[in-house]
């Protein structure tokens, strides 16, 4: 896919398929484009056939040959970014179905920021143009190049701008796509050691101006290191558990690194405490976490921005075998704290404990852990927000507003003391579960126990990073707002 700003004069312009956010009132181009059609867009409003609300999108088939189709997008009513990706993905599901080959897009409507916008755009039209190859056929995308044009005066500038946005969206949707088809990988193809090959993959890529080396821990090596609580989950199942470090370096070496631990359950049944056989398929994206980190490497090394990031993926099933851990089972993980294992289905949080312990080794600057951690988190926060939980505000706030910015939203939930205490346990420093209230919660102070060194954030995508029903398929979330965060970073 080909993205180009232009800031030439519209009239000279070419192409399948003219893509034009506005509102009901036509202001500036859209009101130009309407008296070159002779009122064709005021006919359209004044039909009902289009409103200018946001989240209408109508294609209009042209008789002219240097635009073939006009696509109106709604505009009225946009109040924050969210909504606005929301008319953005609309607009080219519909520019999708035209078959077009090339497409412009007026950057108008959508907001003041140019750069923002396009990078949405860029973003959507890459997202929109993944599927899943279910056979030997793959459904093919029309669409080859997309111009992003604006009127601006200053176009040089503005020009510039629009570029490094495109550049950004594009490499967002890459990453974004990347960690959907690891998602929707069925477990029996999407093992820890296929997670494995393809973080070695991405760490074969020749790049200019960065790096990427990965390392495979296998079982003997987590054994060396005590990493007793993450083997304890491996325990039940036949597929060798993998511990994967992915080292991303584009800035010098004394930068200290983000690390991004992902929880990777390529098969999630629960273990012995055995989960209901209903809906029990959608474990297969217990690996999203994972997913997600190889998804933002992936990106970054489209992009290669200057930072450091180290990616710390613990891969393993959690399957009932007679060699599996059992409920009453006590372990000590890596960090020398021992855990009475109450629910063998609360396993996200034994691998990640000793995860989050060895990242320490990089001594980070920062880390954040991403994981589809607990149900109670889809009960609080549904599908729309990441639930996150940190041991430092700052931290905290700058996520949240990477989220706002990205409309990929994350929302915060308190770690206090009173929700630690229900961890407490009679026969071990701390049990694994903490009773059936304030699940995430509970979930995200297990972990705090282990991150005591380093300015940390816990984000639960349970809700976030894939999609039930009919449209059953990982998101590719939260890649746009890790990718946004680390872009404020590379600043
Ligand atoms: N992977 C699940 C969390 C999950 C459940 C994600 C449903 C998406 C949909 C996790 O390993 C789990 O089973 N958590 C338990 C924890 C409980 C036993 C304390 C849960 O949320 O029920
Ligand atoms: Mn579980
Ligand atoms: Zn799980």
């Amino acid at each position: 896919m080909k993205f180009t700003a232009s800031c030439a004069k519209l009239s000279g312009l070419k192409t399948d398929c003219l893509i034009l956010p506005t509102g009901s009132k036509l202001k500036n181009s859209a009101s130009l484009i309407d008296k070159t059609y002779k009122g064709l867009i005021a006919a359209t409003i004044k039909s009902g056939e289009f409103t200018g609300k946001s989240g209408q999108v109508v294609t209009i088939n042209l008789p002219e040959n240097n635009i073939k189709r006009l696509i109106l997008v709604g505009t009225d009513g946009i109040a924050n970014n969210r909504q606005r990706n929301k008319a953005i993905n609309t607009a080219c599901a519909a520019l999708n179905k035209t078959k077009a080959k090339t497409a412009l897009w007026v950057g108008e409507g959508l907001g003041d920021n140019a750069e923002t916008v396009a990078s949405n755009v860029a973003q959507s039209t890459i997202a929109s143009g993944y599927s899943y190859k279910k056979s030997a056929k793959q459904k093919k995308v029309n669409l080859t190049s997309v111009t992003f044009w604006t009127a601006d005066q200053k176009a040089k500038k503005a020009k510039k701008a629009i570029e490094d946005g495109l550049a950004f969206g594009k490499a967002v949707g890459l990453g974004m796509n990347a960690t959907r088809q690891l998602g929707n990988l069925p477990a029996n193809i999407c093992t820890p050691s296929y997670l494995a090959d393809q973080a070695l993959a991405l760490s074969e890529q020749k790049l200019s101006k960065a790096t990427i080396s990965t390392d495979i821990l296998d079982r003997a090596q987590m054994k060396k290191l005590k990493m007793d609580s993450l083997l304890s989950v491996a325990e039940g199942s036949d597929e060798p558990p993998k511990l994967i470090v992915i080292n991303y370096q584009g800035t010098d070496a004394k930068t200290k690194p983000v690390a991004l631990v992902g929880k990777a359950v390529t098969f999630d049944s629960g273990g012995i405490s055995l989960k209901p056989g209903r809906g029990m398929d959608e474990m297969k994206y217990d690996m999203c976490g994972g997913a997600s980190v190889l998804g933002v490497i992936t990106a970054l090394s489209q992009l290669q921005l200057p930072v450091n990031v180290v990616g710390i993926i613990p891969a393993t099933e959690n399957m009932p075998n007679g060699r599996a851990t059992k409920p009453g089972d006590v372990v000590t993980s890596m960090s020398g704290q021992t855990i009475e294992i109450l629910n063998t289905d609360a396993e996200g949080r034994l691998i990640l404990c000793d995860a989050l312990t060895y990242a320490a080794k990089f001594k980070p600057d920062t880390v954040i852990d991403i994981a589809t951690l607990t149900g109670a988190v889809i009960s609080a926060l549904g599908k729309v927000a990441s639930g996150m939980l940190s041991n430092n505000q700052q931290l905290a706030d700058d996520l949240t507003n990477s989220g706002t910015e990205s409309g990929d939203p994350v929302w915060q939930l308190p770690l206090w003391e009173e929700y630690d205490e229900l961890l407490k346990s009679n026969f071990a420093d701390m049990a694994n579960i903490g009773g059936p209230q304030a699940g995430t919660i509970t979930a995200g102070c297990f972990l705090a126990r282990y991150t005591k060194d380093y300015q940390w954030a816990h984000l639960d995508i349970a809700g976030t990073a894939w999609v039930s029903g009919s449209n059953k398929g990982a998101t590719g979330r939260p890649v746009p707002l890790l990718m946004e965060y680390l872009r404020q970073k590379a600043k």
